[in-house]
């Protein structure tokens, strides 16, 4: 059984963990290799115990076995000249969980999670060659936007998705 819940303190190894593999899964030529490589669960752990301490809204899906395999964050956008008020900064689902419908039930919670914090609409931002980006368009995100972003010494093009009204349900979200 998969739930959906608050982060805690305690889950920052977990999350650290899967954002290494996630990242080497799901970025592997499209960031440098020595990024990927020299990425640690430790450090990248010790980051999420402060973003969880600045009370920033990070959820965890958590099965009753494997324990935490799957995280996302959000909170207010971080792009001014975009009409979008809450942003969606992380979402990762480990990759042997992946495909089973976990990622939209974080995104639904990060929704809840923006909507309660006063935000109206929320964008994210996504690697433009990362597949991944599909799978917010088959949450009925709207491609609204690109930017190139210099990156670890790389130029990438990063395409933005909106969701124009939390409160709107969407058919496919
Ligand atoms: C992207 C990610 C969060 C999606 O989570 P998930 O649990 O695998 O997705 P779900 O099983 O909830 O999929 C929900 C729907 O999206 C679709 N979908 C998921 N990934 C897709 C993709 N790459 N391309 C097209 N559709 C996709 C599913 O088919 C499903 O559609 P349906 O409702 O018609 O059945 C997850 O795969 C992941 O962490 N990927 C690697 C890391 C990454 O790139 N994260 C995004 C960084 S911004």
């Amino acid at each position: 059984m998969i739930r959906i819940r608050a982060a805690k303190r305690g889950d920052t190894k977990a999350i650290g963990r899967i954002q290494v593999e996630t990242w080497r899964d799901a970025y592997a030529g499209l960031l440098p290799d020595k990024v990927l490589l020299r990425m640690s669960a430790e450090i990248e752990g010790g980051r999420w115990v402060r973003v969880i301490e600045r009370r920033e809204s990070v959820v965890v899906a958590e099965d009753s076995k494997a324990g935490v395999i799957g995280f996302g964050s959000g909170g207010p956008s971080r792009v001014r000249q975009l009409p979008y008020n809450g942003e969606v900064y992380t979402l990762y689902v480990a990759p042997g969980y992946q495909g089973k419908g976990i990622g939209r039930r974080l995104l639904r919670a990060l929704f809840v999670e923006l909507e309660l914090a006063g935000h109206k609409s929320a964008l994210i931002w996504v690697l433009k060659a990362n597949q991944s980006r599909f799978f917010y368009e088959a949450m009925g995100g709207r491609h609204v936007a690109d930017r190139d972003e210099r990156l670890w010494g790389t130029v990438v093009t990063e395409a933005a998705y909106g969701w124009d009204d939390l409160a709107v349900p969407c058919s496919r979200r």
